[in-house]
């Protein structure tokens, strides 16, 4: 990450220090760096001249003292509260009085942070997303103790380095790092329960919904020790409020070291030359069509639900939020209904995936719950509707906001699903929020 956030301060035209202990991993940055400058170069976006330039604004440096001249010090280093305040007291035993100095943490309390500086009032969280240098989003977190005006400068020197930069409350994962939390929850649990196999869930996420990956495969691609720590590290700020809760199988596979691309395996395997595994879709020539079988959206209730209530065969299709969506996913109530389900597949032109009958199968149920959280978010002030929209369109490539999605949707539809999916499975954490009550008040 630190690399990454020289190079965006150096595009923004800063002479940039990058202070690292370890050598190698200066070497590692500079080099880093000199690659996407030269990619840049490569793609026409920046002329040659400009980008020796720009390299030579750099000074890669493994002594603190040469942080001196510095106005503005951002830490990166590994996520530890005892190494991050001790390096801080070196920082502030070099900078000038009125330098600022600032956390890129992720999970770390800023006002705690800030409390064991000398000069807590120059300090505050600006959290980045990794790759820095690509990714817009900026939260900008002021401690307790933070200088009230530092925090307008900081959000106009982070918009002046071409980012979006929203002002955070300093709470547990601050908005993208809590808000996100449902997106894996949901998806392993999908996987724990085995609603279908992990190339289907991760393709019904990204098909049907639109997200750039699945849940499963992405944190395969993030490393399954990194998300899950910062599984953890949410849930234990949160005292264990059950909807933050990490996933037991997830717990497994680290405890193995499968964590994932940079292990060989995790989720899946990936051994030099093997095929990812694709998902499992259903034939939907074997399908009949037979008007008597109901088949709807899910509205939080399984189709074995739906089926009582109406005294007739039920398929219900999970939610569909990517006008683009290639397939349906499905649930029925018998075999009837699945073969209802592949007719009108086939007839719509769609591949199909069958699912579980589950309440709220995989993307309703994921995208209600994402909502319900973002909605606690809010209540909790840690931002508004807005901010919590564009932070994860941003901050995490979102295909759409949260509100966005549930204005659309309904808020009475959004509050009565996820009712269902908590009288469903039984499970008091998909209760709906009091802030979706209002919204659909
Ligand atoms: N990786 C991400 O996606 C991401 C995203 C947002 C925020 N963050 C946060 O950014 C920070 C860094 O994460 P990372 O993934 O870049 O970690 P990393 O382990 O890749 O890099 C940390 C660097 O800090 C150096 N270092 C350790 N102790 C030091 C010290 N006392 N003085 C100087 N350098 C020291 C290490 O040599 C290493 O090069 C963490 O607080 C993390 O929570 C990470």
């Amino acid at each position: 990450m630190g690399a990454g956030i020289a190079q965006v301060a150096a595009q923004a035209g800063h002479t940039v220090v990058v202070f690292d202990t370890h050598e190698p991993a200066l070497a590692r940055g500079e080099a880093l760096v000199g690659k996407n400058l030269q990619r840049q170069v490569e793609r026409g976006q920046l002329s040659a001249d400009r980008a020796a330039a720009l390299a030579a604004r750099f000074r890669w440096s493994p002594k603190v003292s040469d942080l001196s001249s510095c106005g503005l010090v951002i830490e990166a280093i590994f996520e530890n509260f005892d190494a991050k305040t001790a390096l801080f007291a070196e920082v502030e035993a070099v900078v000038a009085p009125g330098a600022v100095l600032a956390s890129n943490t992720s999970s770390l309390s800023i006002t705690a942070l800030g409390s064991r500086l000398a000069r807590p009032a120059q300090f505050l969280g600006l959290h980045f997303f990794n790759p820095a240098p690509v990714m817009k989003l900026i939260e900008v977190v002021p401690g307790l103790d933070t200088d009230p005006a530092l925090t307008p400068a900081a959000l106009a020197l982070m918009k002046s380095w071409g980012k979006i930069a929203l002002t955070v409350k300093d709470t547990p994962g601050f908005i993208v790092n809590r808000v996100a939390r449902p997106y894996y929850s949901e998806g392993w649990r999908a996987y724990e329960e085995g609603v279908a196999s992990a190339a289907s869930l991760d393709f019904v996420y990204r098909d049907l919904a639109g997200f750039r990956m699945g849940p499963l495969e992405l944190g395969d691609t993030i490393g399954h020790d990194i998300n899950f720590m910062s599984a953890r590290s949410v849930y234990e700020a949160y005292f264990g409020r059950t909807r933050f809760a990490p996933s037991v199988l997830q717990g497994q596979l680290v405890a193995a070291g499968k964590l994932g691309r940079k292990s060989g395996s995790g989720v899946y395997v990936y051994a030099p030359g093997a095929e990812a595994p694709a998902p499992a879709f259903t034939d939907t020539a074997t399908g009949r069509a037979d008007s008597s079988v109901l088949i709807q959206p899910s509205d939080g209730r399984t189709a074995a639900e739906v089926a009582a209530a109406n005294g007739r065969s039920v398929a219900v299709l999970d939610h569909s939020a990517n006008p683009a969506a290639t397939a349906i996913a499905f649930a029925a109530s018998d075999d009837k209904a699945r073969a209802a389900a592949l007719a009108y597949a086939a007839a719509e032109g769609k591949k199909a995936v069958e699912l579980a009958d589950r309440p709220g199968l995989v993307v309703l149920r994921t995208l209600l719950q994402l909502t319900n959280g973002a909605a606690d978010a809010v209540r909790d002030g840690v931002g508004a509707p807005e901010a919590i929209d564009l932070a994860m369109r941003n901050g995490v490539n979102y295909p759409f906001g949260l509100f966005d999605w549930g204005a659309g949707y309904g808020w009475t539809k959004v509050v009565e699903a996820l009712e269902a999916v908590a009288r469903g499975t039984g499970d008091a954490m998909y209760a709906p929020s009091e802030v979706l009550r209002k919204l659909a008040t």
